[in-house]
């Protein structure tokens, strides 16, 4: 019988919520977690449970590092401080996220930026600092954390969508550029889950009236449900352990009955505007010009 290496997990956003639930179960099925915060102290009982933090001793299985995703140099010294300690990196999880809330037309152009600069550009450029070591094994997982808003857009959650959105079509065409090297990409879309996320939020300094039954309403709705979100981020982390292990993962994994409703309702929406409109879609190629599959 041969016996499994661990697989080493570098996680985002470890503080709190999925972060910090994902951790925890991958350190308590006794695999190794590079677990990564802005607030590295409160990941300090885990370090006393499973590891010694900055200078691992040999049978350690926690390395808690101080990483903003937002900051490109603590980004290539935490990748590099995690393959110096472990030797590689099997599974990466781009989890820091917040949301930015509130109508398209209210949001202002500073939280738009800054919600890139996390939800998008963090998580792209831990990937790109991550992927020659998984190019180098010729295997890997990388797990990015969407959201239903990243299949389906919301009134009063644009900028958010845009940014998963964002995040969705990197992760969707960096799976098919790095199946043939042998390294899964997996997006991951949770619906209403308990955590730190609805209390989080960045919404306007200054609503505008014409959208409150609109993006006002979804504020409040998310403004109620803190607390009382149906979502066990748990259950969540097992169910991405699950598809971690799993020989043939899926490319989008949706958490929650709530997100698989509103999937399944817009891919029926887009359905039937491609069947309605085919006949004007198909129109509007040059004379005799051949047609071929984008990308060849
Ligand atoms: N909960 C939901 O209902 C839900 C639904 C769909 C998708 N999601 C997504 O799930 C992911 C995790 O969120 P959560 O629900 O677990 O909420 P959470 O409890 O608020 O956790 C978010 C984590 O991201 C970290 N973070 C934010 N900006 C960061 C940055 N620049 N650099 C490093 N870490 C940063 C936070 O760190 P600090 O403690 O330092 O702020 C925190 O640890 C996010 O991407 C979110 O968009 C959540």
């Amino acid at each position: 019988m041969t016996i499994q290496p661990s697989k080493v997990w570098f996680i985002t956003g470890c503080s709190t919520g999925f972060g910090r639930a994902l951790t925890e179960a991958v350190l308590e099925q006794g695999e190794i977690v590079v677990a990564t915060a802005r607030k590295p102290q409160q990941l300090k009982n885990l370090v006393q449970q499973y590891g010694v933090g900055q200078s691992p001793a040999i049978g350690d299985r926690i390395l808690v590092l101080a990483l903003d995703v937002t900051q490109s140099s603590d980004i290539q010294a935490a990748v590099n401080q995690a393959i110096a300690t472990f030797g590689r990196i099997d599974v990466l999880v781009n989890n820091a996220g917040y949301g930015v809330f509130g109508a398209v037309e209210e949001v202002s152009d500073v939280d738009i930026r800054r919600q890139f600069e996390t939800n998008v550009y963090g998580a792209l450029n831990v990937t790109r600092a991550v992927l020659p070591h998984l190019r180098r094994q010729r295997s890997g997982h990388i797990l990015n954390i969407s959201s239903s808003g990243g299949f389906v857009g919301f009134p009063g959650a644009g900028i958010y969508c845009a940014s998963k959105f964002a995040l969705e079509g990197w992760s969707e065409a960096l799976a098919k550029e790095v199946a043939p090297l042998g390294i899964h990409v997996t997006i991951v879309e949770p619906g209403a889950f308990r955590t730190a996320f609805n209390g989080t939020l960045v919404v306007p300094h200054q609503a505008i009236e014409d959208y409150a039954t609109t993006s006002g309403q979804m504020l409040q709705w998310l403004h109620q449900m803190d607390g009382q979100q149906p979502g066990d981020p748990k259950k969540a982390a097992t169910a991405m352990i699950q598809v971690v292990n799993h020989s043939n993962p899926p490319l989008r994994l949706v958490l929650g009955a709530d997100v698989l409703e509103v999937v399944h309702a817009k891919l029926e929406a887009v359905a039937a505007d491609l069947a309605e409109w085919r006949h004007v879609s198909v129109n509007t190629v040059f004379e005799g010009a051949a047609v071929s599959a984008i990308g060849g």
